[in-house]
């Protein structure tokens, strides 16, 4: 048995856990930093560092300590070396790195997309590769074709705002506070998607990717017009999103062609995942393709360490590790060799 210690501190979240390679996650622990950012309605990237440095190194041992064990029986030590807030990433990755040296075990540098990508596979034995992924989270909006560990080709990507991003900035504009998400799918529920008029950018283009800059604007301009409820434009934004996500999906599927049918499921993730709403627009998508549906429980949508442990492991069995002088990186897109996207650089 493969176990291995996870560790996760590239945005708010800190976040320690210990997996196995026979998916099951040992111990966990999970603070969030949503208190200490509020006031500033998102995350102030001095703030989480110090924060983080502050919980992980307690929050490893009570991990540890839950699960009876000590660094003498974990196989390696994983850690998110990025993308992220910089400061975050290197508390977690140095920590690591400390470690594997302490106890002479493996480090692995994991990205965290990856971790997001393949921590369906985590909650689900039966999700072979390759498989069609939207990931969706505060930072990143992209469709992937996921052949492998470490081998991903993008197929779209945003050109403005990430979806949760889209999220957390409604949520500022309606009052709802942060984090915005959450708040805005509760609020959405309770409110009619077509009593306000909203746009859908880049429905139907030929473009592969996504754009949600504008649809924030005009959640702004149908607040300033004073006439609609909040619940109305919650919904209304909630349900243009879904088309927009939905229509870039069927762009992505048709530009597979024969391909798609080598795909083993429709599979999402990132925070947003933990969006009902739009798990079931997406179920039904898949339904529509003959594509089975997978989405991974709640908890390990939202940023996690047991998906940065998994990650791990898959990359541990693939034969990787990666040497005590690797670098933190604020971007690291997990396919390079993407083109780049109309005004992007900005969300690789
Ligand atoms: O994956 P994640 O925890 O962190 C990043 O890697 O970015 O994603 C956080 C994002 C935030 O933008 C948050 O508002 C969004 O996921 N989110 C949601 C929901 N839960 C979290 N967005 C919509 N509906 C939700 N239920
Ligand atoms: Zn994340």
């Amino acid at each position: 048995m493969t176990i291995i210690l996870g560790i996760e501190s590239s945005c708010d979240e800190t976040a320690a856990a210990l997996v196995s390679d026979g998916r099951v996650i040992l111990a966990q622990h999970i603070a969030s930093q949503d208190e200490a950012h509020r006031p500033y309605g998102g995350v102030v990237p001095e703030i989480a560092a110090r924060a983080h440095a502050e919980r992980l190194a307690p929050m490893i041992a009570a991990t540890l300590a839950d699960a009876g064990m000590t660094l003498a029986d974990v196989d390696a030590i994983a850690a998110t070396a990025g993308p992220g807030l910089i400061g975050g990433v290197m508390v977690g990755l140095v920590t690591a790195k400390a470690l594997a040296m302490a106890a002479g075990k493996p480090l692995l540098a994991v990205n965290h997309l990856e971790g997001h990508a393949l921590s369906p596979r985590l909650a689900d034995a039966d999700l072979a590769y390759p498989y069609l992924l939207l990931l969706v989270s505060g930072g990143h909006c992209q469709i992937l074709w996921v052949e492998g560990v470490g081998r991903y080709k993008r197929l779209a990507t945003t050109i403005d705002d990430a979806l949760g991003e889209a999220f957390d900035k409604t949520a500022k504009i309606l009052g709802l506070g942060y984090p915005g998400g959450p708040a805005v799918e509760r609020l959405a529920a309770t409110g009619d998607a077509r009593a306000v008029p909203l746009p859908r950018p880049l429905l139907g283009s030929a473009e592969p990717h996504f754009s949600f800059a504008g649809l924030k604007s005009a959640v702004m301009r149908a607040r300033d017009a004073g006439i609609y409820a909040d619940a109305d434009m919650a919904a209304a934004f909630q349900q243009a999103a879904i088309d927009c996500v939905i229509d870039r999906l069927k762009r992505s599927m048709d530009g597979l062609n024969e391909s798609l049918g080598r795909a083993s499921a429709l599979v999402v993730a990132g925070g947003v995942a933990a969006n009902t709403a739009i798990r079931s627009a997406l179920e039904g998508l898949a339904a529509s393709r003959g594509l089975r549906f997978v989405a991974p429980p709640l908890a390990l949508c939202t940023d996690n360490a047991a998906m940065i442990a998994w990650a791990g492991i898959e990359r541990f069995a693939a034969g990787h590790s990666d040497s005590l002088d690797v670098a933190a990186r604020p971007r690291w897109p997990l396919d390079p060799d993407a083109a780049p996207a109309r005004g992007a650089g900005v969300k690789a």
